[in-house]
């Protein structure tokens, strides 16, 4: 989730791609740079931190200049540092490349470069690759040399570069990552996102996977690899800036809900062999004999984060038969813990890598001696600093408060590590691993099904419902009551919606003496094992008159004649389960609070990062 903009035309080309990278910021950043053409050189100008900050630096430092890429960067491959933003240039400096999306096969790529073809790396980023292979293969004509780089690269990207030999050009292909052509009078542009240039023009051309593109403040040509000329339909853009920022949504929380099934994609990516039926976590270097001899493992989160980390235990419990303790950073590390090194592992799962009490738990672990491995959305956080290992939820950054796509990833990272586990301390069979690792596989096309318009009304219909209590309940046993704790946070955080989650078997100690007539009980029963069990908790919720809406898994009609309403989820295993049924109480809790007219970005007294205690 980096940002891209290009221009090409008359006009100065720094104010216009500063300002198109500020509208981007958004999609995160910890550092930005830019790429002037400048005669028969190239002038790179980047840094580590914001966008801001290197316009001050460079404002006034050079000359006017007209053609340029810049470059807003969320980190993926390689920390936050000045060498690791973009642009990249080639080793002669003559091609400046900015890139988003993950070149999964840069390490061979660069090896290669570097050991056959002289090649000297700069930075520790997949992007540099790029820059390299434009300079291997150039040939007199920049665009062929982008189609021979596309050939050998795996992966995803929206790429763009421009070369001192040919001033005025700039060039760019896609391929799983977006990518748009931003049409002018004399002079056009390149975006990864529409946002950057709405000041400047409504009409672009939309790149799709396998189209080159060739842009000169004259003309722009789109071609398919082979070179064939394409005639594309142009895209006249009709959101309003604001509008734009968050994809044509209304709210950031809705498009990070939309967002999740790329997310879940991109957390898995390299990490499963569907063929082999494993997983492969290499880039974790604990030593094999190290998580063999563990005794028992700490999950130790906050809020959303410690409601994965719930869901954590169950996974890594089940398939590598390791106990494992769950706790608020908060109470864990002012309890005196009983931390044994070589015994003990602490994961921390943190999406911002920066929560105050998260960072003194880990330091807190360390301290004692015990390894820590970091779960996180942020590259180059404290926490992801301070671990013994880290392993990267993909979720892109995260602007709405309450936590959706960030958290589903967390589950995945947490079903990968005890995947792993399982495998590496011989306690799972390869069968059921395999099995496993195929329906992980399957999960963002289920979620696609689960975000399916037609679905969304029929919880919107719901929450509209709900929209007018005060008060509301979530039961789940096992597994579905590590959701239902999820899901009542997110109502109650952005809907103020007082709600309660209960694990259902211990309705009867309490619970059920707050049931009265039409009170909303949102009932999780995905976990076909135990599920008899959950319905005698519906008729007993039922028989107060209390409200129910119950997740079930599709096909259980006979629940649903027994509910006000039902949602139903694709088949998945009870295991995987809470990856589909967080869900549709993510947009329970997001049309409530439509409902209710709340802030659902920015709810009250809320932040998003929590770096004091
Ligand atoms: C705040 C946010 C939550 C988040 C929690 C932990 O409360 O509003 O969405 O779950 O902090 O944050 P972390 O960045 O450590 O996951």
């Amino acid at each position: 989730m980096c940002g891209i903009v290009g221009y090409t035309g008359p006009r100065e080309a720094f104010d216009i791609l500063i300002e198109g990278l500020k509208k981007l910021e958004y999609r995160g950043y910890d550092s930005a740079g830019l790429a002037l053409q400048d005669g028969d050189r190239i002038r790179v100008v980047k840094a580590a931190g914001s966008i801001a900050a290197l316009e001050k630096r460079v404002r006034g430092q050079i000359k006017p200049l007209q053609v340029g890429l810049g470059h807003t960067r969320w980190a993926t491959h390689g920390r936050p540092t000045d060498e690791n933003a973009h642009p990249h240039l080639s080793c002669c400096g003559n091609f400046a490349v900015v890139h988003n999306g993950i070149i999964e096969n840069y390490s061979a790529l660069r090896d290669w470069l570097r050991d056959e073809k002289g090649h000297v790396f700069r930075s520790e980023t997949d992007t540099e690759v790029l820059a390299h292979l434009l300079e291997e293969f150039y040939a007199g004509d920049l665009l062929e040399a982008l189609r021979r780089t596309a050939e050998i690269v795996e992966g995803s990207y929206a790429m763009a570069a421009l070369s001192a030999h040919e001033p005025g050009r700039l060039v760019c292909a896609r391929k799983d990552s977006p990518l748009i052509i931003g049409l002018g009078e004399g002079e056009n542009y390149i975006a990864s996102d529409i946002t950057a240039l709405l000041s400047h023009t409504r009409r672009a051309y939309i790149l799709e996977d396998g189209e080159f593109a060739s842009v000169t403040a004259e003309e722009v040509k789109i071609s398919r690899a082979g070179g064939e000329i394409l005639q594309k339909e142009v895209f006249t853009v009709k959101w309003d800036a604001v509008a734009a920022e968050k994809g044509g949504y209304n709210h950031f929380m809705l498009k990070e809900i939309m967002e999740q099934p790329t997310a879940v994609r991109e957390t898995l990516r390299q990490r499963i062999d569907t063929a082999a039926g494993r997983v492969n976590l290499n880039e974790l270097n604990f030593a094999p004999e190290e998580l063999c001899a563990l005794e028992k493992i700490y999950i130790i989160a906050c809020g959303t984060a410690y409601h994965a980390g719930l869901v954590g235990k169950y996974a890594i419990e089940k398939l590598a038969g390791l106990p494992v303790e769950v706790d608020l950073a908060s109470e864990f590390r002012y309890r005196e813990p009983i931390l044994l090194k070589q015994k003990h592992l602490v994961i921390t799962v943190s999406q911002s890598g920066e929560t105050a009490d998260t960072l003194a738990a880990l330091r807190l672990a360390r301290r004692k001696g015990v390894r820590v491995l970091a779960v996180t959305n942020v590259v180059g956080s404290s926490v992801a600093r301070e671990a013994d290992e880290v392993l990267y939820t993909r979720a892109g950054p995260e602007i709405a408060v309450a936590s959706t796509k960030a958290y589903l990833t967390q589950l995945i990272a947490l079903y990968l590590v005890a995947l792993y586990l399982g495998d590496l301390r011989k306690a799972l069979p390869s069968e059921e691993a395999a099995r496993l690792v195929r329906d992980l596989d399957r999960l963002p096309g289920l979620l696609k099904q689960i975000l399916a318009e037609e679905r969304l009304s029929e919880l919107r219909a719901y929450a509209d419902r709900l929209a007018r209590w005060e008060n509301a309940f979530f039961l789940g046993r096992n597994l579905d009551y590590a959701v239902a704790m999820e899901g009542s946070l997110k109502l109650k955080e952005i809907s103020y919606i007082h709600a309660e989650a209960y694990a259902a078997g211990e309705l009867k100690h309490g619970p059920l003496a707050l049931i009265t007539e039409g009170i909303p009980v949102i009932v999780l029963a995905t976990q076909e094992s135990i599920l008899d069990k959950t319905l005698s908790n519906i008729q007993e919720v039922n028989a107060r008159g209390g409200a129910v809406f119950a997740v079930i898994p599709e096909g259980r009609g006979e629940i649903a004649r027994q509910v006000e309403g039902a949602f139903y989820l694709p088949p998945v295993k009870d295991l995987l389960a809470p990856v589909l049924s967080a869900v549709p109480l993510q947009l329970i809790a997001y049309y409530a609070a439509v409902a209710r007219g709340c802030s659902v970005d920015k709810p009250r007294n809320l932040a998003k990062s929590v770096t004091v205690e």
